[in-house]
């Protein structure tokens, strides 16, 4: 197993301009006819990234009209359309002022309904597969190891499917919703899913994030750390700040 490749930046900002940078050459040395397929993640660790391809498009023309979308999770059950749910955060922060076709741009559904969460979860396997699968997929760490709403436990062959979320998960997500409407529940791309896209790009800043990152470094490679798993794959690249970064060594 090839030691997984580490970045450190003197803050998230730098590191942000990077990956941005990262993400556009590889999709744009590798074009494919129908466009990139890209795997989007949430949360406040890519929003710099983001800015940057916003960036990118408002004042350079950058065209995104092509590119293929996947997003990582949802909650569930939740609407579509409520102020916090990903989607609305992915049109806001990405797809409406970076110029992305919203036809072309998938997120699980908070919406659907019980018995159709199966059928939905699959289909959305079936999307990315006819798509082409991955080829760049983004990712943000959950202080206790999670990526997507894997959280610890999750098998590595896992696909998308619903879950419970972690305690941990539901206090932070608290801070966007009332304590008591955090759902209990999301929609996930599995660790399978995850380690099927050709590049990784895994984002982690802040001191809140340093434990984790130890973890899924130097630690084993078991579901008690989701993250671990990332190092069966050789073509992630781990990139922090240096708050995120305290125990790692070179
Ligand atoms: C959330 C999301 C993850 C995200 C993580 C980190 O629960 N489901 O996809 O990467 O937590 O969030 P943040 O980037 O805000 O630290």
């Amino acid at each position: 197993m090839t030691p997984p490749s580490v970045r450190v930046f003197e803050d998230s900002a730098e590191a942000s301009h990077w990956v941005a940078a990262s993400v556009l050459e590889w999709i744009d040395s590798k074009p494919r006819p129908g466009g990139p397929v890209l795997g989007l993640a949430t949360g406040s660790t890519p929003l710099g990234v983001y800015r940057e391809w916003c960036r990118l498009h408002q004042q350079q023309g950058r065209d995104w009209s092509r590119a293929r979308c996947f997003n990582l999770d949802e909650y569930w059950p939740l609407d579509p359309g409520h102020r916090k749910s990903f989607r609305t955060f992915m049109r806001e922060q990405l797809f409406a002022p970076a110029g992305f076709d919203l036809a072309r741009c998938a997120i699980p559904s908070g919406g659907v309904a019980t018995e159709s969460v199966d059928r939905h979860c699959a289909e959305y396997e079936d999307a990315i597969q006819a798509a082409g699968g991955l080829d760049a997929q983004l990712l943000g760490l959950g202080p206790n190891g999670h990526i997507g709403f894997n959280e610890p436990g999750s098998d590595p062959a896992s696909r998308t499917r619903k879950v419970a979320l972690a305690a941990a998960t539901r206090e932070r997500a608290a801070e966007a919703f009332a304590p008591e409407q955090v759902p209990l529940q999301g929609l996930t791309m599995g660790i399978g899913t995850i380690l099927s896209a050709r590049r990784i790009w895994i984002l982690a800043f802040g001191a809140e994030k340093a434990a984790a990152v130890d973890t899924a470094l130097r630690g084993p490679i078991e579901a008690e750390c989701p993250a671990s798993f990332l190092r069966t794959h050789s073509q992630v690249e781990w990139v922090l700040d240096r708050a995120a970064a305290t125990t790692v060594r070179g």
